[in-house]
């Protein structure tokens, strides 16, 4: 009792002699952020300065101890919250309290085309940061989707820059609101992993400012991201990561970003640059840090030791180094010296009932017509008053896909499979069978997929392909209804970092498989498990097609609510499907993966410039296999009443849009804008706004869609800047890119 008293009498006689807080400014909550940050900047050695500029482990960086100052802990991001993993090292530590909802990939959370599911996906997956003390999540990837053999295009948000954009902010905005940072990358050009160390992007100014710019833009200047992460590439000659037009110029002149920039792991190469082109933090340059002695440790890092001789010799000033603590210490008050920030929560089922409503409102019907010449006869959603029995046919039916895949890689606490989500939609109204169909070669020669010496994917079937066919279209045979559940999976050369596909067609003889299932039964159901567009040679033989991306937790269920109808369909493509490579800009221009110049330099030119996805498509009239912004329902949708109106700032364009179907259902209603025609080459048409509506069956109402004039403009080289044209604009609104409905024009 003595004791506590004598505490609360030395409480009170340090917070209030004067009737002053004795605390020193920058601990004090009260006062401003940029207070704060000169007073902590002034007390700090210049030991402690440079020790913030780089990693102390694999996904730290250092505090300041002694002003009680926290470290900076990072994970991965952008689907869930990543393992811990060893001090040193990439490998898992073994935690046991480490393993978190899986959500679906960027790409399927780009498909709902709903800013509000982003919304959710962003505070959810910030609580699991929040909880695991993760103060910066690295994520979300926004690199727009050039090519569809890009590996990592799973963790991006689609071809159009404005849709990601849409999609970015919420995300954004929702990470941050629990005090964590969200880390946009990979700043910038980053639009393959083919030599991505090396390859030095070529690009007109006005494709990186109309194409591969705007969702980064709109991350910083909307969603006011505190942190974004370089990328491993060159640009103008330099790496991204200290790279002096994107970091400095853009990010901080045109952009006014406050927040951290970090390298990408392993992407700073030089420590004069790494000073003076903006970056703050550098991590990841070697990896297995200290386990390869003291050259390969942190203090040797290209912002450690290095810098710190720089600047004691005087042949660097304090300046930059000041600026960079600026970032890293306003990192500190917005999250972890943020006394207001919530405590999070971590692998909760209301995180896993948000990522499945992500992925059923972002899994995309791509075809569904009848199976036979009956009107009526549907394969999906599936009847079960027809369906008594259920062919689960394809390895991605019962293989883990929250592992592999690269740095996105998690450890889920449970993930539904495909199997198990049909299996238990069906109850007993419907037995199901499964067969394999056929099996990737990475299993059949590997054993099983490792990740950290477990095996987690124990589905090795050493069978001969013939058998393994004949046994899936033998079920097929005797089934009422056929379910093929194939695609691409996260192992290297398919959807996973570090590398990209070889190809558009679907690997492992899936082709010929689902040829022969749709020759066994006509009621047969193809679904692609990807985050890439693939061919589909027998297209015409399959009545339905769904795209059902890398799901998450809730993969399973998410799939087998929009098989079974429960859940009505209501995604749409974030990038085309071209029927084959030749059909996509940078492959027609022979541009990827870039030329071998002079040795060691790899230059990449995007001679395609602006018409990237559906903007190229439309420039050279070609018809891809399904369009952007395509997908079906289980009911219909019509468009009528188009009304354009100059608000003057704005533009609304106003539609009404009726469910002519007998069951309720959601339309993402898009439109797209032709500018006036001028000297220089314009898109056909540029998406501009959208809006998700749900309707019940019957319902009409009247969507309103308002476009900022400022959005309507190009970028002029001459001014350096956007532009708004004067002249007459067409808008075009509807279904898809390719199924716009209504038209109109306005002069302004
Ligand atoms: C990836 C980043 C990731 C980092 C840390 C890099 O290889 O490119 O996206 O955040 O590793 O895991």
């Amino acid at each position: 009792m003595k004791k506590l008293k004598l505490l609360l009498f030395a409480c009170t006689a340090a917070s209030s002699v004067s009737g002053q807080s004795s605390l020193p400014v920058y601990l004090d909550n009260t006062k401003p952020i940029e207070q704060r940050i000169e007073d902590a900047l002034s007390r700090m050695t210049l030991e402690e300065k440079v020790a913030m500029c780089h990693a102390q482990s694999k996904f730290s960086s250092a505090g300041v101890a002694r002003l009680g100052i926290p470290e900076n802990w990072m994970s991965d991001g952008p689907h869930g919250v990543r393992p811990e993993v060893l001090w040193d090292e990439w490998n898992q530590a073994g935690w046991t309290n480490d393993s978190c909802i899986a959500f679906p990939a960027l790409t399927c959370l780009a498909a709902t085309w709903n800013p509000e599911m982003a919304a959710r996906y962003g505070k959810a997956i910030g609580e699991e940061a929040r909880y695991r003390n993760k103060n910066v999540l690295l994520g979300p990837g926004v690199n727009i989707y050039r090519t569809p053999l890009n590996g990592r295009n799973f963790e991006y948000m689609g071809e159009d820059p404005f849709l990601a954009s849409q999609i970015v902010v919420p995300y954004v905005r929702g990470v941050q609101s629990n005090g964590v940072a969200a880390c946009v990358k990979h700043f910038a050009l980053n639009n393959q992993e083919a030599y991505r160390h090396e390859v030095n992007v070529e690009v007109s100014d006005r494709a990186l400012h109309e194409i591969y710019l705007p969702a980064f833009k709109a991350a910083v200047t909307e969603g006011k991201a505190w942190a974004i992460m370089g990328a491993y590439n060159k640009y103008k000659g330099q790496h991204a990561c200290h790279n002096q037009y994107l970091l400095v110029d853009v990010l901080r002149k045109m952009w006014h970003f406050d927040g951290v920039a970090v390298s990408d792991w392993g992407g700073v190469h030089d420590t004069r640059e790494a000073i003076y082109n903006g970056l703050d933090m550098e991590f990841g340059s070697w990896t297995n840090g200290l386990t390869w002695g003291e050259s390969n440790a942190y203090a040797s890092y290209f912002l450690a030791t290095p810098y710190l001789k720089l600047l004691k010799e005087g042949k660097a000033s304090e300046k930059e180094l000041d600026a960079k603590v600026r970032n890293i210490l306003r990192l500190a008050f917005r999250t972890t010296m943020n006394a207001n920030r919530p405590f999070g929560s971590f692998g909760t089922p209301e995180h896993a009932l948000i990522g499945r409503q992500v992925a059923q409102e972002g899994i995309v019907l791509l075809k569904n017509s009848p199976a036979t010449p009956k009107k009526e006869d549907f394969v999906l959603p599936i009847d079960f008053s027809k369906a008594k029995k259920i062919a689960v046919i394809g390895e991605n039916a019962i293989k883990v896909m929250t592992v592999g895949g690269g740095s996105s890689s998690l450890k889920a606490k449970y993930e539904i499979s495909p199997l198990e989500g049909i299996k238990k939609y069906a109850g007993n109204r419907a037995e199901v069978v499964f067969a394999r169909g056929y099996v990737n070669d990475f299993l059949s020669k590997e054993g099983g997929m490792k990740h950290d010496g477990m095996v987690i994917n124990d589905v090795v079937d050493t069978r001969p392909a013939e058998e393994i066919t004949a046994e899936a279209v033998a079920a097929a045979k005797n089934a009422d209804v056929v379910i093929f559940i194939g695609g691409l999976n996260k192992y290297d050369g398919q959807d996973c970092e570090g590398g990209d596909r070889k190809g558009l067609e679907l690997p492992y003889g899936q082709d010929k498989v689902i040829a022969a299932l749709a020759k066994a039964n006509k009621n047969l159901a193809v679904v692609i498990i990807s985050g890439n567009a693939v061919a589909m040679p027998w297209v015409n033989d399959a009545p339905a097609v769904v795209q059902a991306w890398y799901n998450g937790s809730e993969a399973g269920n998410a799939l087998a609510a929009i098989l079974t109808g429960e859940a009505n369909p209501s995604g749409k493509l974030p990038f085309s499907f071209p029927v084959e490579l030749k059909n996509n800009g940078a492959h027609a221009l022979g541009q990827y993966p870039g030329d071998s110049a002079p040795a060691g330099y790899l230059n990449e030119k995007y001679s395609e410039d602006i018409f990237v996805g559906y903007r190229w498509l439309d420039k050279q009239k070609i018809k891809p296999l399904f369009p952007f912004g395509h997908g079906l329902s289980y009911t219909n949708f019509e468009y009528k009443n188009l009304k354009i109106t100059d608000n003057g700032e704005t533009v609304s364009v106003n539609f009404d849009l009726t469910n002519t179907g007998k069951r309720e259902g959601s339309e993402a209603s898009q439109v797209y804008v032709a500018l006036p025609e001028m000297k220089i080459a314009m898109p056909v048409k540029q998406l501009k706004g959208f809006a998700k509506t749900r309707l019940s069956a019957g319902e009409t109402r009247t969507v309103e869609i308002a476009i900022p004039k400022s959005q309507l403009s190009y970028w002029d080289e001459s001014k350096n800047n956007f532009v708004t044209p004067t002249g007459t604009f067409e808008f075009l609104a509807g279904a898809s890119s390719a199924d716009l409905r209504l038209k109109g024009k306005l002069k302004f």
